[in-house]
C-alpha cells in the first residue's frame, strides 16, 4: 500500500484535482467579491494524507490497510479547505460548488446546523471532481470544508487539545472546548447580524 500511494502518479492526480478544485474556488471568490465588494473567502488550505494516517484511519474504520481501501472507503485522501468570515457565505460557496457541471457531489454534512457531538462546526461537501490527463478522464474524491475563521479557530484549537486524544481526563477540557462552541456560533450569528446592519445603512 506504501509504495502505491507515494508513487509519483498517483500523487500527481490528487495534485491535480487540488488545482482543480482550487481554480474553481478562485472564480467563486472573485465572483461573490465582486457582486458583494467585500473580501470573500480569508483562506483555502489543501493536504493530501499521508500514509500513515491512511492506516490508522483504515484501520479505526476496520478496514483491512490496502490501497484498494485507501482509495475505494475513504473522502479524504485529498482535502481542501476553505475559511470566510461569515456563515451565510458558508452555504453560498457550497451552493455555488455544487452548480459547478464537471462535480459530483457524493455526500453533504451539514456540522454547522448539526454539530457534532465534540462542538465541530463545518460544511462538509464530498466531491468527485475530474482528471483529465491524454484524453482519459478518471474521478477525483475530495473533501471539502468549508468554515468560518471562528469555527477554524475552534477547530483548531480542539485538533490541537483534544480530537484524537481520548484519556477520561480529558472529560473537562472537552466538555469546556464544547461550551466555547456555542460561545463560537452566537459571534458567528452576531457578526452576521452586524454585517447586515451595517449594509443597510
Ligand atoms: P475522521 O475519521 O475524523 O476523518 O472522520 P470521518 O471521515 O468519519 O468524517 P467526519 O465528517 O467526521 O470528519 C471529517 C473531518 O472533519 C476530519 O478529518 C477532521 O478534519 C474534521 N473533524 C471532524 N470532527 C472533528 C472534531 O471533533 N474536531 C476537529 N478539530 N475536527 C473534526
Ligand atoms: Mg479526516
Amino acid at each position: 500500500m506504501q509504495q502505491k500511494l507515494s508513487n509519483p502518479q498517483f500523487l500527481l492526480k490528487k495534485k491535480w484535482a487540488i488545482l482543480n478544485v482550487e481554480f474553481k474556488l478562485k472564480m467563486i471568490d472573485l465572483e461573490l467579491s465582486t457582486e458583494y465588494k467585500r473580501t470573500v473567502m480569508q483562506k483555502i488550505e489543501h493536504r493530501i494524507k499521508k500514509t500513515d494516517s491512511i492506516t490508522r484511519k483504515l484501520i479505526k474504520k476496520g478496514y483491512k490497510t490496502t490501497f484498494e481501501n485507501a482509495i475505494g472507503k475513504l473522502n479524504d485522501i485529498v482535502g481542501i479547505r476553505v475559511v470566510c468570515l461569515y456563515s451565510d457565505d458558508v452555504y453560498k460557496i457550497a451552493s455555488m460548488l455544487k452548480q459547478q457541471k464537471d462535480f459530483t457531489l457524493i455526500k453533504e454534512k451539514d456540522y454547522i446546523q448539526n454539530p457534532k457531538k465534540s462542538g465541530y462546526q463545518s460544511l462538509h461537501l464530498i466531491m468527485d471532481v475530474p482528471f483529465t490527463y491524454k484524453n482519459e478522464t478518471e474521478a477525483q474524491r475530495v473533501e471539502i470544508q468549508i468554515r468560518t475563521v471562528a469555527m477554524d479557530f475552534w477547530a483548531g484549537v480542539d485538533n490541537q487539545i483534544c480530537y484524537k486524544k481520548k484519556p477520561e481526563e480529558m472529560k473537562k477540557a472537552e466538555e469546556e472546548l464544547k461550551n466555547y462552541s456555542n460561545v463560537i456560533s452566537r459571534i458567528d450569528r452576531q457578526m452576521l447580524e452586524l454585517r447586515k446592519k451595517v449594509e443597510r445603512m
